[in-house]
């Protein structure tokens, strides 16, 4: 089969926008929260995938500041899902010399979470294969504040490539490529900074059903773009 076959361009960071648990669960008659859990496991599937075809950094859209604003049995579900979750990717983490990373403000979550979120980020922080960066708690508009924030009590001016430093991802490539699923056209506050030259895409799929086919796809629509930075082919 035509996707079958790995692309010779394959992005060096890629990032997802998971979108369509709750939609997912709606169309079986479950909660939402049974549609995050199923979401997991496709995010275990894509960081395999990913790592597996040499790609260096996979992003995770996976609580946005926004998110805080879901009925509270629904966020309890996410941090719950968290608490299980993140010693498992711990493990499997380590075992492919990966390493975990999070961008977000994280002190919002409770302190149990956040203590297992730690450990999982300082246990695989020598992790050499590659980075699953996970964003908690996070919102572009609030990172950008935050760095700028930074750099007045610096009382330095900046430059882009100094400012890049004081955003979160000061340590990741920029993602290359944007992906997000459940076929809504937007970026939904997420790395508006980093995301300049990203080129973007948009799969009609649900987080849930998205699977090696998908990703198998949307590598080979990548490899086929021209990126051109702004520039024009020489
Ligand atoms: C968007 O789907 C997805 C989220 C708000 C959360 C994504 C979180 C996970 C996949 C699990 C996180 C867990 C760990 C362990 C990191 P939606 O609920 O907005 O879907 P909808 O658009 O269909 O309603």
């Amino acid at each position: 089969m035509k996707y079958n076959s790995v692309p010779d361009r394959i992005p060096k960071h890629i990032a997802f926008i998971m979108d369509g648990n709750g939609r997912w669960a709606q169309k079986r008659l479950l909660p939402r929260k049974f549609g995050h859990r199923e979401g997991v496991k496709t995010i275990r599937k894509v960081a395999d995938i990913c790592f597996g075809l040499g790609i260096e950094c996979v992003s995770l859209y996976a609580f946005s500041t926004e998110n805080k604003e879901r009925p509270e049995e629904e966020v309890n579900a996410l941090f719950a899902l968290m608490e299980e979750y993140f010693p498992k990717f711990m493990g499997e983490m380590l075992e492919n010399d990966v390493r975990i990373t999070v961008m977000g403000d994280v002190s919002y979550f409770p302190e149990r979470l956040r203590a297992i979120i730690s450990e999982a980020v300082e246990k695989s922080k020598n992790g050499k294969r590659g980075v699953l960066n996970f964003a908690l708690n996070y919102g572009s508009r609030a990172e950008i504040v935050r760095a700028a924030n930074i750099a007045v009590k610096s009382g330095k001016q900046v430059t882009e490539q100094s400012f890049s430093q004081l955003l979160y991802t000061s340590e990741l490539p920029e993602p290359d490529l944007i992906v997000r699923t459940g076929g809504e056209y937007r970026l939904s506050n997420f790395m508006l900074y980093q995301c300049a030259y990203s080129e973007l895409c948009f799969s009609q799929t649900l987080w849930p059903d998205f699977g090696k086919k998908q990703i198998m796809e949307i590598l080979n629509d990548y490899a086929a773009r021209e990126r051109r930075y702004g520039k024009i082919k020489q």
